[in-house]
């Protein structure tokens, strides 16, 4: 992990730059999970920067004894910005007596579930072709995603504060 990396949380001066993102990477917005849409600008988040220069963002929602993790992205990947993240956001649930943080990836996300899953995560639910379902709703939604990979299931992970 670079030694001059600094976790804060997101201001209102961060939207400009994280709808561009938004629209570059995840297809615009709403995010949609399960066919409910998600804005950033209505949720709590944290950016990492890295000598003042944005290295990745990670909004989430608190929902009663849950904190579930809406989108998540570091541009430099596999240099331990997400881990220091992830880290972050752990104490951010203990300090709001989460019991759970929860997020949805998909099926061809392999690097995400395995991120997760070496960080604690454990799969508690998969939603067999349920991305149809979201792509209803965004049709910007890609039909192959990572590693070209048909797009399809919705795979839930959870991790017990
Ligand atoms: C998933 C994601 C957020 C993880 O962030 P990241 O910064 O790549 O994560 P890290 O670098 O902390 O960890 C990734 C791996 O790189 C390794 N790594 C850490 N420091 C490293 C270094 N200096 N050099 C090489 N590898 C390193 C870690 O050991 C880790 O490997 P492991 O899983 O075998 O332990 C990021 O890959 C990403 O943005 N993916 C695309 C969007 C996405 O999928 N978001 C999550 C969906 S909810």
């Amino acid at each position: 992990m670079s030694k001059d990396l600094l976790i804060r949380p997101v201001t209102p001066k961060d939207a400009k730059w994280i709808n561009e993102l938004m629209d570059k990477d995840w297809g615009g917005l709403p995010l949609v999970i399960r066919e409910k849409k998600y804005y950033p600008k209505d949720l709590d988040g944290i950016i990492a920067e890295i000598n003042q220069t944005a290295a990745g963002f990670l909004f989430y929602e608190n929902q009663g004894n849950d904190c579930e993790i809406i989108v998540f992205e570091v541009f430099d990947k596999f240099k331990g910005t997400g881990s220091a993240m992830l880290d972050k956001l752990k104490n951010i649930a203990k300090k709001n007596n989460s019991k759970r943080i929860y997020l949805m990836t998909t099926n061809d996300n392999l690097d995400a579930l395995r991120f997760y899953q070496k960080r604690g995560f454990t799969i508690c639910a998969i939603h067999i072709d349920s991305v149809k379902n979201s792509r209803k709703i965004k049709p910007t939604i890609d039909l192959h995603g990572d590693y070209g990979i048909p797009l399809r299931d919705e795979i839930d992970l959870e991790f017990w504060v």
